[in-house]
Formats: C-alpha cells, sequence, structure tokens
C-alpha cells in the first residue's frame, strides 16, 4: 500500500470517516552545500521520493485533533488560539507550531481533524521535520481553500516553527528543497535572498543514499554551537555572514582553533557548491565526485560533524564508486544517511560491495534507496 493510500485508511480508522483530502511532502538529501544555509551561502539539495503524508477532513468546534499513525497512533487534541509548545519538543511542536504560524496568516487552522503517517527513516538526517512541517501546511491551506502560499511562505513558515516551537536555530535549506524542489532535479538555493535555480541531474547518473545505522538524536546542541561560533567568527571578521569571507581573511585573522577550522569549512564548502553544478551541467562525474570527497574531509576535520561509522560508510562507497562519482555524509551530521552521486548502471556493483562489507552499528539491514532523475516518483515510498 502507498504512503497515500496508507494515511487514507489510518484517518479511516482513526476517526470513523473518510478523509476530504491527502498531501504530501517529500524529504530532502542534500548533494552539497552543507552547514552554510545559516551563512548565507550557496546550497544544492533536492526532493526525494520519501516524505510525510496528511490526510484532513473538517471537523465541528475550532480544535485540531490529530493522529500521528506511525507512533502507535499518539494523539493530540488542542485549540490554536490557547496552545503552548510541546515540551519536551516532538511531532506536537511541529504540530501546534504551524497551527499557530499560519493562523497569523490568515489561514484558518481550527475544526480539523488530520492524520500524519510518514516514509522517511528516523533519524536519517533527511529532513523528516521539515517535512512534516510542510505537508501540515498544505493540509491547513487545502482545508482552508485559501490561495496557496507561494513556496518560499511556506518554507519561511515551517523554518519559524523549528526555531520558535522546537528550539533548532536552522537554516532554510530543508524547507526551501521540500517546498520548492523539483522531483529529478537539485535545488541551487542561494540562502542570502532565497533565489532558486533547478538543476537538472543528468539520466545516467543515480543518487544513492544510505543509512549509517547511527541515528541523528539529540543533536539540537551542537548544531546551535557550530551556528553560534560561524556567527562570531563573521562578527570578528566584520562581515555580514561567512559568505563574505574568504580563505585569505580567515588566515590573517588568526583565529584560535577550532574558530578558523569551522569558518575555512564554510568558505570552502560554498566554493565546492559552485563546482559541484558546474560539473552536473556539464556532465562531468569524476569532478563531481572530487568535490563530494572534499567536502566529507571537510566537515570531517574542519567542521567536526561526522561520526566515525559515517566515515568507514563514505570511505567504503567511495572505494566502490572509484573515480566516476563519490559520497559523502548528507544533513546535520552526528550520525544519520551517507549519500553519492554515481552512474546508475555502477549502482550495483556499490550495492554488492556494501552488502558484502557494511554492517550497521545498529544491526539494522542495509537501507538503500535509489534517487535521481529516472527514480520512478514513489519507487523508496
Ligand atoms: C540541518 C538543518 C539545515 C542545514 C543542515 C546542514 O539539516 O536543518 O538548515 O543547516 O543541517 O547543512
Amino acid at each position: 500500500m502507498s504512503l497515500l493510500d496508507r494515511t487514507r485508511a489510518g484517518f479511516a480508522a482513526a476517526f470513523g470517516t473518510e478523509p476530504e483530502g491527502v498531501v504530501f511532502a517529500p524529504g530532502r538529501v542534500n548533494l552539497i552545500g552543507e552547514h552554510v544555509d545559516y551563512n548565507d551561502g550557496l546550497v544544492l539539495p533536492m526532493p526525494i521520493s520519501v516524505g510525510t503524508a496528511v490526510a484532513w477532513s473538517h471537523a465541528p468546534g475550532d480544535g485540531i485533533e490529530a493522529v500521528a499513525l506511525n507512533l502507535d497512533g499518539a494523539r493530540d487534541i488542542f485549540k490554536p488560539n490557547e496552545v503552548q509548545p510541546h515540551s519536551p519538543a516532538d511531532w506536537r511542536s511541529y504540530l501546534r507550531g504551524m497551527a499557530v504560524i499560519l493562523a497569523e496568516r490568515g489561514i484558518r487552522p481550527g475544526g480539523l481533524r488530520l492524520a500524519i503517517s510518514g516514509s522517511i527513516p528516523r533519524g536519517a538526517g533527511l529532513s523528516s521535520s521539515a517535512s512534516l512541517c510542510v505537508a501540515l501546511c498544505r493540509a491547513l491551506i487545502a482545508a482552508d481553500r485559501t490561495e496557496p502560499l507561494s513556496p518560499r511562505d511556506i518554507a519561511l513558515a515551517a523554518q519559524r516553527a523549528e526555531h520558535e516551537w522546537a528550539g533548532v536555530k536552522c537554516g532554510i535549506m530543508d524547507q526551501m528543497a521540500i517546498a520548492a524542489g523539483e522531483p529529478g532535479h537539485a535545488l541551487l538555493l542561494d540562502c542570502r535572498d532565497l533565489a532558486i535555480q533547478h538543476v537538472r541531474l543528468p539520466a545516467k547518473w543515480a543518487v544513492v543514499i544510505v543509512q549509517s545505522g547511527v541515528s541523528r538524536g539529540l543533536v539540537d546542541g551542537h548544531y546551535n554551537a557550530r551556528r553560534r561560533e560561524c556567527e562570531a567568527a563573521a562578527k570578528a571578521l566584520q562581515v555580514a555572514s561567512l559568505r563574505d569571507a574568504s580563505i585569505a581573511m580567515i588566515a590573517a585573522a588568526q583565529f584560535p582553533d577550532p574558530v578558523a577550522r569551522r569558518a575555512r569549512h564554510v568558505v570552502s564548502e560554498i566554493e565546492r557548491t559552485r563546482t559541484a553544478v558546474a560539473a552536473i551541467k556539464a556532465g562531468a562525474l569524476v569532478t563531481l565526485g572530487m568535490v563530494l570527497r572534499a567536502s566529507h574531509a571537510s566537515l570531517r576535520d574542519d567542521f567536526e560533524v561526522s561520526v566515525p561509522a559515517v566515515d568507514q560508510l563514505v570511505d567504503l562507497m567511495n572505494a566502490a564508486i572509484g573515480p566516476r562519482g563519490g559520497a559523502r555524509m548528507t544533513g546535520g551530521g552526528f550520525g544519520g544517511a551517507v549519500t553519492a552521486v554515481l552512474e546508475r548502471a555502477a549502482v550495483p556493483t556499490l550495492r554488492a560491495a556494501l552488502e558484502q562489507n557494511f554492517s550497521a552499528p545498529d544491526g539494522s539491514p542495509l537501507n538503500l534507496m535509489i534517487e535521481g532523475n529516472g527514480a520512478s516518483p514513489g519507487c523508496n515510498l
């Protein structure tokens, strides 16, 4: 059964009536441009075929009753005009946040029943929370029958829910990739002005995502700390953000460790993103592979957001792929997934190498998803 059908059926089982509608928002994988969105940098994520579905129906009254089908039918019942943030932050934080934030935009959030279901592996760094927020946003807009918000406005609303209702000071990459991305295309996003460009991936290339078997867990503290380090470096350099810094400026500033390494990652990663876009447009897989591997090394050594199990998986995948492509960690880090770009024809060789040599630290079976231009929609649902 597809995710949408499962969600419809779950709604009917929970509320004893068919939903009026069901909406979907994908997850995202970031090809390159990691930890640069909150530095006004350039990023290159793409939407993936797994995501979040929300079935909805109107209900009497002005409250929201929502059921989380993946979480043993856990429920949240509240009135948007009197609700408080949920503590500790969980799926209810995003739900309550989106309802309140959209109410401020004139979208009536009450009188609704919702059933939520997702197919994004948990703790994978594939943006399950941004996917949830965008899916909720789409459901509330559909139920209100208002003019849809622009993808940019949806993304900004979803980011606010993350900042104000879950306490994660994330950038805008995930929400924009999910709200504005197109299947089979990477999204070149300039996080300074939110300008976007859809970059079509060559049909013969595949984007592969492999779960490391290390769940991302509670890493918001590390994430917010990295963000503060970057902002402190920008301030010391007297620039608005590290987007305006250069390697020479960082060297001249003689920052204490680890600030220089953090800033060097950001500046070099923005440059690698430019190189990656040019390589994709030119069909230059060898060049793309080189920048993907360099990105991983920088995240591991300078930004220090990788973990040994992820490094080992990246090394194994790079050895199996060879020069025609490359692999790197993707997302915020501290566990999660590894992504690779390679020739579609080479995927079976990569899979065989992983089946033979990779065992996930948590004992989970190999979870390899194939994305990219030509992946059939929903093939990983
Ligand atoms: C998380 C955040 C994003 C981005 C990435 C790292 O996914 O939500 O905004 O900062 O980490 O690139």
